[in-house]
Protein backbone atom coordinates (compact mmCIF):
# COMPACT_ATOMS: atom_id res chain seq x y z
CA UNK A 1 0.00 0.00 0.00
CA UNK A 2 1.36 3.38 -1.12
CA UNK A 3 0.67 6.37 1.41
CA UNK A 4 0.05 9.69 0.58
CA UNK A 5 2.79 12.32 1.20
CA UNK A 6 1.29 13.65 4.16
CA UNK A 7 0.88 10.70 5.82
CA UNK A 8 4.17 9.69 5.12
CA UNK A 9 5.07 13.00 6.55
CA UNK A 10 2.93 12.11 9.87
CA UNK A 11 5.24 8.70 10.08
CA UNK A 12 8.04 10.78 9.78
CA UNK A 13 7.36 13.04 12.26
CA UNK A 14 6.06 9.86 14.66
CA UNK A 15 10.03 8.29 14.16
CA UNK A 16 11.80 11.28 14.58
CA UNK A 17 12.52 12.52 11.55
CA UNK A 18 13.24 15.90 10.83
CA UNK A 19 9.91 17.60 8.69
CA UNK A 20 8.08 20.60 8.42
CA UNK A 21 4.74 21.68 9.81
CA UNK A 22 1.92 20.58 6.93
CA UNK A 23 -1.76 20.76 7.50
CA UNK A 24 -3.64 18.68 5.03
CA UNK A 25 -6.82 20.49 3.36
CA UNK A 26 -9.69 19.60 1.25
CA UNK A 27 -11.38 23.44 -0.11
CA UNK A 28 -9.27 26.46 -0.77
CA UNK A 29 -10.72 27.64 2.05
CA UNK A 30 -9.08 25.54 4.14
CA UNK A 31 -5.75 25.58 2.61
CA UNK A 32 -6.06 29.30 3.43
CA UNK A 33 -6.86 28.62 6.90
CA UNK A 34 -4.55 26.29 6.94
CA UNK A 35 -1.66 28.59 5.92
CA UNK A 36 -2.41 31.45 8.35
CA UNK A 37 -2.45 28.61 11.31
CA UNK A 38 1.56 27.73 10.31
CA UNK A 39 2.09 31.34 10.14
CA UNK A 40 5.39 31.23 8.34
CA UNK A 41 6.10 33.81 5.18
CA UNK A 42 6.14 31.23 2.88
CA UNK A 43 3.99 27.64 2.69
CA UNK A 44 3.92 25.62 -0.36
CA UNK A 45 0.79 23.97 -1.20
CA UNK A 46 1.36 20.27 -2.76
CA UNK A 47 -1.20 18.22 -4.28
CA UNK A 48 -1.68 14.75 -2.06
CA UNK A 49 -1.84 12.16 -5.30
CA UNK A 50 -0.14 9.10 -5.30
CA UNK A 51 2.06 9.92 -8.39
CA UNK A 52 5.08 11.49 -9.24
CA UNK A 53 5.98 14.02 -10.69
CA UNK A 54 3.83 16.68 -8.93
CA UNK A 55 5.49 19.78 -9.14
CA UNK A 56 5.97 19.44 -12.81
CA UNK A 57 2.47 19.06 -13.43
CA UNK A 58 1.48 22.14 -11.37
CA UNK A 59 0.97 20.36 -8.53
CA UNK A 60 3.26 22.34 -6.38
CA UNK A 61 2.84 26.17 -5.81
CA UNK A 62 4.35 28.73 -3.68
CA UNK A 63 2.32 30.51 -1.85
CA UNK A 64 3.51 34.11 -0.10
CA UNK A 65 0.33 34.86 2.01
CA UNK A 66 -2.74 32.99 3.24
CA UNK A 67 -4.85 34.49 -0.07
CA UNK A 68 -1.95 33.15 -1.88
CA UNK A 69 -2.16 29.92 -0.22
CA UNK A 70 -6.22 29.74 -1.04
CA UNK A 71 -5.04 30.41 -4.99
CA UNK A 72 -2.87 28.14 -5.06
CA UNK A 73 -5.00 25.63 -3.91
CA UNK A 74 -8.08 26.99 -6.06
CA UNK A 75 -5.63 26.21 -8.93
CA UNK A 76 -4.43 22.55 -7.78
CA UNK A 77 -7.58 20.97 -6.25
CA UNK A 78 -9.21 19.12 -9.24
CA UNK A 79 -6.16 19.12 -11.24
CA UNK A 80 -5.36 15.73 -12.79
CA UNK A 81 -1.76 14.48 -12.74
CA UNK A 82 -1.14 11.47 -14.73
CA UNK A 83 -4.22 9.81 -14.53
CA UNK A 84 -5.03 10.88 -10.70
CA UNK A 85 -7.35 13.89 -9.75
CA UNK A 86 -6.34 16.31 -6.69
CA UNK A 87 -8.76 16.37 -4.29
CA UNK A 88 -7.13 17.12 -1.23
CA UNK A 89 -3.86 19.29 -0.99
CA UNK A 90 -1.04 19.70 2.07
CA UNK A 91 -0.01 23.10 3.01
CA UNK A 92 3.54 22.94 4.26
CA UNK A 93 5.58 25.58 5.57
CA UNK A 94 7.82 26.72 3.40
CA UNK A 95 11.05 25.66 3.95
CA UNK A 96 14.56 28.18 2.86
CA UNK A 97 16.51 25.64 0.52
CA UNK A 98 20.39 25.46 0.73
CA UNK A 99 20.51 22.48 -1.06
CA UNK A 100 18.30 19.22 -2.06
CA UNK A 101 19.77 15.65 -1.62
CA UNK A 102 18.21 12.01 -2.53
CA UNK A 103 17.74 8.80 -0.18
CA UNK A 104 16.01 6.00 -0.56
CA UNK A 105 15.82 2.36 1.35
CA UNK A 106 13.89 -0.15 -0.43
CA UNK A 107 13.20 -4.15 -0.46
CA UNK A 108 15.09 -5.81 -3.01
CA UNK A 109 13.41 -8.90 -4.17
CA UNK A 110 15.68 -9.83 -6.39
CA UNK A 111 18.90 -9.82 -4.26
CA UNK A 112 17.04 -10.88 -0.99
CA UNK A 113 18.29 -7.78 0.55
CA UNK A 114 17.68 -3.74 0.95
CA UNK A 115 19.29 -1.54 -0.96
CA UNK A 116 20.12 2.48 -0.04
CA UNK A 117 20.33 4.59 -2.60
CA UNK A 118 21.80 8.16 -1.95
CA UNK A 119 22.81 11.25 -3.91
CA UNK A 120 24.06 14.69 -3.53
CA UNK A 121 22.29 16.04 -6.13
CA UNK A 122 18.90 15.89 -5.32
CA UNK A 123 15.77 17.79 -6.70
CA UNK A 124 15.54 16.58 -10.38
CA UNK A 125 13.81 13.36 -11.05
CA UNK A 126 15.63 10.34 -9.93
CA UNK A 127 15.17 8.34 -12.86
CA UNK A 128 17.07 10.38 -15.20
CA UNK A 129 20.01 10.99 -12.75
CA UNK A 130 19.91 7.19 -12.71
CA UNK A 131 20.20 7.32 -16.44
CA UNK A 132 22.31 10.53 -17.51
CA UNK A 133 24.77 10.32 -14.17
CA UNK A 134 24.99 6.94 -12.46
CA UNK A 135 28.15 8.06 -11.30
CA UNK A 136 26.41 10.17 -8.96
CA UNK A 137 23.55 8.08 -7.77
CA UNK A 138 25.01 5.35 -4.44
CA UNK A 139 23.85 2.35 -4.38
CA UNK A 140 25.10 0.39 -1.10
CA UNK A 141 23.31 -2.81 -0.47
CA UNK A 142 22.10 -2.82 3.16
CA UNK A 143 22.03 -6.27 5.36
CA UNK A 144 18.82 -6.75 6.87
CA UNK A 145 20.41 -8.54 9.94
CA UNK A 146 22.35 -5.08 10.40
CA UNK A 147 20.33 -2.52 9.02
CA UNK A 148 21.36 0.87 8.86
CA UNK A 149 23.63 2.13 11.78
CA UNK A 150 25.09 5.13 11.87
CA UNK A 151 28.87 3.63 10.48
CA UNK A 152 26.48 2.20 7.25
CA UNK A 153 25.04 5.70 7.14
CA UNK A 154 28.42 7.08 6.97
CA UNK A 155 29.06 4.66 4.47
CA UNK A 156 26.27 5.56 2.08
CA UNK A 157 27.00 9.27 2.22
CA UNK A 158 30.59 9.18 1.68
CA UNK A 159 30.01 6.83 -1.38
CA UNK A 160 27.12 9.84 -2.88
CA UNK A 161 30.27 11.83 -2.24
CA UNK A 162 28.64 14.23 0.72
CA UNK A 163 31.43 16.61 1.97
CA UNK A 164 32.28 15.77 5.36
CA UNK A 165 30.60 18.60 7.37
CA UNK A 166 27.05 17.95 5.46
CA UNK A 167 27.48 13.99 5.69
CA UNK A 168 27.75 14.04 9.70
CA UNK A 169 24.75 16.07 9.99
CA UNK A 170 22.93 13.57 7.34
CA UNK A 171 24.18 10.44 8.60
CA UNK A 172 21.76 10.37 11.70
CA UNK A 173 18.74 10.90 9.51
CA UNK A 174 19.27 8.54 7.63
CA UNK A 175 19.88 6.06 10.60
CA UNK A 176 15.98 7.60 11.79
CA UNK A 177 14.24 7.24 8.68
CA UNK A 178 16.14 3.45 7.76
CA UNK A 179 13.53 3.09 11.37
CA UNK A 180 10.41 3.62 9.37
CA UNK A 181 11.53 1.44 6.89
CA UNK A 182 11.81 -1.26 9.48
CA UNK A 183 9.54 -0.59 12.41
CA UNK A 184 6.65 -0.06 9.83
CA UNK A 185 7.46 -2.41 8.03
CA UNK A 186 7.59 -0.71 4.85
CA UNK A 187 9.17 -2.25 1.75
CA UNK A 188 10.21 1.81 0.27
CA UNK A 189 10.90 4.84 1.94
CA UNK A 190 12.12 7.37 -0.38
CA UNK A 191 13.02 11.35 0.38
CA UNK A 192 13.24 13.64 -2.87
CA UNK A 193 14.18 16.26 -1.76
CA UNK A 194 16.10 15.73 1.71
CA UNK A 195 17.77 19.42 2.39
CA UNK A 196 19.96 21.38 3.77
CA UNK A 197 18.37 24.27 4.77
CA UNK A 198 20.07 27.91 5.21
CA UNK A 199 20.14 27.53 8.97
CA UNK A 200 22.08 23.85 8.29
CA UNK A 201 19.38 21.81 9.58
CA UNK A 202 18.42 18.44 7.45
CA UNK A 203 14.42 18.10 6.46
CA UNK A 204 12.67 15.57 4.70
CA UNK A 205 10.66 17.81 2.45
CA UNK A 206 8.84 15.04 0.58
CA UNK A 207 7.96 11.52 1.46
CA UNK A 208 6.75 8.22 -0.26
CA UNK A 209 6.21 5.29 1.75
CA UNK A 210 5.14 2.01 0.70
CA UNK A 211 3.81 -0.52 3.27
CA UNK A 212 3.75 -4.17 3.39
CA UNK A 213 0.29 -5.37 3.40
CA UNK A 214 1.38 -8.66 4.45
CA UNK A 215 2.70 -7.09 7.64
CA UNK A 216 -0.77 -5.72 8.14
CA UNK A 217 -1.77 -7.48 11.39
CA UNK A 218 1.52 -6.04 13.24
CA UNK A 219 0.09 -2.65 12.93
CA UNK A 220 -2.91 -1.52 14.16
CA UNK A 221 -2.67 1.57 12.47
CA UNK A 222 -1.98 0.60 9.16
CA UNK A 223 -5.69 -0.24 8.04
CA UNK A 224 -6.58 3.41 8.64
CA UNK A 225 -4.37 4.84 6.28
CA UNK A 226 -5.89 3.14 3.30
CA UNK A 227 -7.58 5.05 0.95
CA UNK A 228 -11.12 3.49 1.09
CA UNK A 229 -12.78 6.36 -1.55
CA UNK A 230 -10.16 5.78 -3.99
CA UNK A 231 -10.27 1.89 -4.12
CA UNK A 232 -12.28 0.15 -6.19
CA UNK A 233 -15.73 -0.63 -5.15
CA UNK A 234 -15.40 -4.26 -5.93
CA UNK A 235 -11.88 -4.69 -5.15
CA UNK A 236 -13.03 -3.22 -1.41
CA UNK A 237 -16.12 -5.37 -1.47
CA UNK A 238 -13.56 -8.51 -2.17
CA UNK A 239 -11.37 -7.17 0.74
CA UNK A 240 -13.77 -7.47 3.04
CA UNK A 241 -14.30 -11.09 2.57
CA UNK A 242 -10.08 -11.87 2.35
CA UNK A 243 -10.33 -12.75 -1.62
CA UNK A 244 -7.39 -12.08 -3.81
CA UNK A 245 -9.56 -9.81 -6.42
CA UNK A 246 -7.78 -7.51 -9.30
CA UNK A 247 -10.37 -5.67 -11.11
CA UNK A 248 -9.75 -5.58 -14.86
CA UNK A 249 -11.58 -3.86 -17.65
CA UNK A 250 -12.84 -6.97 -19.45
CA UNK A 251 -15.93 -8.96 -19.80
CA UNK A 252 -15.33 -12.00 -18.77
CA UNK A 253 -15.54 -12.84 -14.90
CA UNK A 254 -12.70 -15.58 -14.05
CA UNK A 255 -12.85 -17.59 -10.56
CA UNK A 256 -9.95 -19.92 -10.11
CA UNK A 257 -7.83 -21.76 -7.49
CA UNK A 258 -4.19 -20.83 -7.17
CA UNK A 259 -2.63 -17.54 -8.37
CA UNK A 260 -0.69 -19.79 -11.36
CA UNK A 261 -4.34 -21.18 -12.53
CA UNK A 262 -5.53 -17.77 -12.48
CA UNK A 263 -3.08 -16.34 -14.43
CA UNK A 264 -2.82 -18.46 -17.24
CA UNK A 265 -6.78 -18.68 -17.67
CA UNK A 266 -6.57 -14.74 -17.95
CA UNK A 267 -4.30 -15.65 -20.91
CA UNK A 268 -6.15 -18.18 -22.34
CA UNK A 269 -9.82 -15.77 -22.28
CA UNK A 270 -7.50 -12.86 -23.76
CA UNK A 271 -6.23 -15.17 -26.32
CA UNK A 272 -9.75 -16.91 -27.08
CA UNK A 273 -11.52 -13.20 -26.85
CA UNK A 274 -9.84 -12.50 -30.15
CA UNK A 275 -12.05 -14.08 -32.41
CA UNK A 276 -14.63 -12.76 -30.29
CA UNK A 277 -14.26 -8.92 -30.93
CA UNK A 278 -11.11 -8.47 -28.59
CA UNK A 279 -13.39 -9.80 -25.32
CA UNK A 280 -11.41 -9.37 -22.47
CA UNK A 281 -11.26 -10.89 -18.72
CA UNK A 282 -12.70 -8.70 -16.54
CA UNK A 283 -10.84 -9.43 -13.32
CA UNK A 284 -8.29 -11.95 -11.12
CA UNK A 285 -9.91 -14.08 -8.90
CA UNK A 286 -8.03 -16.65 -6.88
CA UNK A 287 -10.53 -18.52 -4.58
CA UNK A 288 -7.42 -20.24 -2.93
CA UNK A 289 -7.01 -24.25 -2.07
CA UNK A 290 -10.21 -24.21 0.09
CA UNK A 291 -13.02 -23.64 -2.28
CA UNK A 292 -16.25 -23.69 -0.06
CA UNK A 293 -19.15 -23.13 -1.09
CA UNK A 294 -19.32 -19.90 1.14
CA UNK A 295 -15.92 -18.91 -0.67
CA UNK A 296 -17.38 -19.59 -3.99
CA UNK A 297 -20.60 -17.40 -3.33
CA UNK A 298 -18.26 -14.39 -2.14
CA UNK A 299 -16.33 -14.94 -5.32
CA UNK A 300 -19.75 -15.16 -7.47
CA UNK A 301 -21.17 -12.03 -5.82
CA UNK A 302 -18.25 -9.82 -6.39
CA UNK A 303 -17.65 -10.91 -9.87
CA UNK A 304 -21.70 -10.69 -10.01
CA UNK A 305 -22.02 -7.31 -9.23
CA UNK A 306 -19.19 -5.81 -12.12
CA UNK A 307 -21.57 -4.57 -14.50
CA UNK A 308 -19.02 -4.60 -17.00
CA UNK A 309 -19.18 -8.62 -16.84
CA UNK A 310 -20.90 -10.61 -19.40
CA UNK A 311 -20.31 -14.48 -18.60
CA UNK A 312 -17.94 -16.05 -15.85
CA UNK A 313 -15.67 -18.57 -16.20
CA UNK A 314 -14.62 -20.90 -13.71
CA UNK A 315 -11.41 -22.96 -13.68
CA UNK A 316 -10.72 -25.03 -10.90
CA UNK A 317 -8.45 -28.17 -10.35
CA UNK A 318 -9.70 -30.29 -7.94
CA UNK A 319 -6.37 -31.00 -5.46
CA UNK A 320 -6.81 -30.77 -1.45
CA UNK A 321 -10.18 -29.67 -2.16
CA UNK A 322 -11.52 -32.28 -4.35
CA UNK A 323 -13.90 -31.75 -7.62
CA UNK A 324 -16.94 -32.91 -5.87
CA UNK A 325 -16.38 -30.30 -3.36
CA UNK A 326 -15.94 -27.48 -5.71
CA UNK A 327 -18.73 -28.57 -7.59
CA UNK A 328 -21.48 -28.98 -4.23
CA UNK A 329 -19.84 -25.45 -3.26
CA UNK A 330 -20.83 -24.04 -6.68
CA UNK A 331 -24.32 -25.37 -6.42
CA UNK A 332 -24.69 -24.21 -3.40
CA UNK A 333 -23.61 -20.94 -4.17
CA UNK A 334 -26.00 -19.99 -6.94
CA UNK A 335 -28.70 -21.29 -4.24
CA UNK A 336 -27.04 -19.26 -1.67
CA UNK A 337 -27.16 -16.30 -4.65
CA UNK A 338 -30.97 -17.16 -5.65
CA UNK A 339 -31.55 -14.44 -8.15
CA UNK A 340 -28.58 -12.05 -7.88
CA UNK A 341 -27.35 -14.92 -10.05
CA UNK A 342 -28.08 -13.40 -13.37
CA UNK A 343 -24.79 -13.89 -15.90
CA UNK A 344 -23.47 -17.24 -17.53
CA UNK A 345 -21.12 -19.68 -16.40
CA UNK A 346 -18.78 -21.54 -17.68
CA UNK A 347 -17.52 -24.16 -15.31
CA UNK A 348 -14.35 -26.06 -16.34
CA UNK A 349 -12.67 -28.91 -13.53
CA UNK A 350 -10.17 -31.07 -13.30
CA UNK A 351 -8.28 -33.00 -10.80
CA UNK A 352 -9.32 -35.07 -8.17
CA UNK A 353 -12.84 -36.87 -8.49
CA UNK A 354 -13.18 -34.81 -11.45
CA UNK A 355 -15.94 -37.47 -12.58
CA UNK A 356 -18.22 -36.67 -9.34
CA UNK A 357 -17.71 -33.23 -9.57
CA UNK A 358 -19.25 -33.65 -13.00
CA UNK A 359 -22.05 -35.66 -12.22
CA UNK A 360 -23.35 -33.32 -9.48
CA UNK A 361 -23.15 -29.92 -11.87
CA UNK A 362 -25.12 -32.21 -14.43
CA UNK A 363 -27.68 -33.75 -11.88
CA UNK A 364 -28.03 -30.13 -10.57
CA UNK A 365 -28.88 -28.98 -14.06
CA UNK A 366 -28.72 -25.35 -13.42
CA UNK A 367 -30.09 -23.08 -16.08
CA UNK A 368 -26.74 -20.94 -15.90
CA UNK A 369 -23.99 -23.55 -15.98
CA UNK A 370 -22.51 -25.26 -19.08
CA UNK A 371 -19.77 -27.37 -17.93
CA UNK A 372 -16.91 -28.13 -20.64
CA UNK A 373 -14.55 -30.03 -20.38
CA UNK A 374 -10.90 -28.86 -21.47
CA UNK A 375 -9.44 -24.83 -20.51
CA UNK A 376 -9.25 -24.05 -24.05
CA UNK A 377 -12.69 -24.68 -25.03
CA UNK A 378 -14.10 -23.13 -22.08
CA UNK A 379 -12.60 -20.07 -22.27
CA UNK A 380 -13.69 -20.09 -26.15
CA UNK A 381 -17.15 -20.79 -24.74
CA UNK A 382 -16.93 -17.72 -22.12
CA UNK A 383 -15.86 -15.53 -24.35
CA UNK A 384 -18.91 -16.47 -26.77
CA UNK A 385 -21.14 -16.20 -24.24
CA UNK A 386 -19.27 -12.45 -23.29
CA UNK A 387 -19.55 -11.29 -26.90
CA UNK A 388 -23.27 -12.48 -26.95
N1 LIG B 1 7.97 22.80 2.13
C1 LIG B 1 8.67 23.23 1.08
N2 LIG B 1 9.35 24.39 1.15
C2 LIG B 1 10.04 24.83 0.09
N3 LIG B 1 10.16 24.21 -1.07
C3 LIG B 1 9.51 23.04 -1.20
C4 LIG B 1 8.74 22.49 -0.14
N4 LIG B 1 8.23 21.32 -0.57
C5 LIG B 1 8.66 21.17 -1.83
N5 LIG B 1 9.44 22.20 -2.23
C6 LIG B 1 10.11 22.33 -3.52
O1 LIG B 1 9.30 21.79 -4.53
C7 LIG B 1 9.98 20.74 -5.21
C8 LIG B 1 8.98 19.64 -5.53
O2 LIG B 1 8.40 19.16 -4.34
P1 LIG B 1 8.17 17.62 -4.10
O3 LIG B 1 9.43 16.86 -4.17
O4 LIG B 1 7.39 17.48 -2.87
O5 LIG B 1 7.25 17.28 -5.30
P2 LIG B 1 7.63 16.48 -6.65
O6 LIG B 1 9.01 16.01 -6.62
O7 LIG B 1 7.19 17.26 -7.80
O8 LIG B 1 6.68 15.36 -6.50
P3 LIG B 1 7.08 13.88 -6.47
O9 LIG B 1 8.15 13.72 -5.45
O10 LIG B 1 5.80 13.28 -6.12
O11 LIG B 1 7.57 13.57 -7.85
C9 LIG B 1 11.06 20.30 -4.26
O12 LIG B 1 12.14 19.74 -4.95
C10 LIG B 1 11.40 21.56 -3.55
O13 LIG B 1 12.35 22.30 -4.30
MG1 LIG C 1 9.70 14.87 -4.75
Amino acid sequence: MDLYEYQARDMFESHGVPVLQGIIADTAEEAEAAARSIGTPVVVVKAQVKTGGRGKAGGVKVAKSPEEARAAAEAILGLDIKGHTVHRVMVAAGAQIEEEYYFSVLLDRANRSYLAMCSYEGGMEIEQLAEERPEALAKVEVDPAVGITLDVARRIVAEANFPADVAERVAPVLVTLYGVFEKEDATLVEVNPLVQTADGAIVALDGKVTLDENAEFRHEGHAALEDKAAADPLEAKAKESDLNYVKLDGQVGIIGNGAGLVMSTLDVVAYAGEQFGGVKPANFLDIGGGASAEVMAAGLDVILGDDDVKSVFVNVFGGITACDAVANGIVQALAILGDAATKPLVVRLDGNNVDEGRQILADAAHPLVTVVDTMDEAAAKAAELAAA
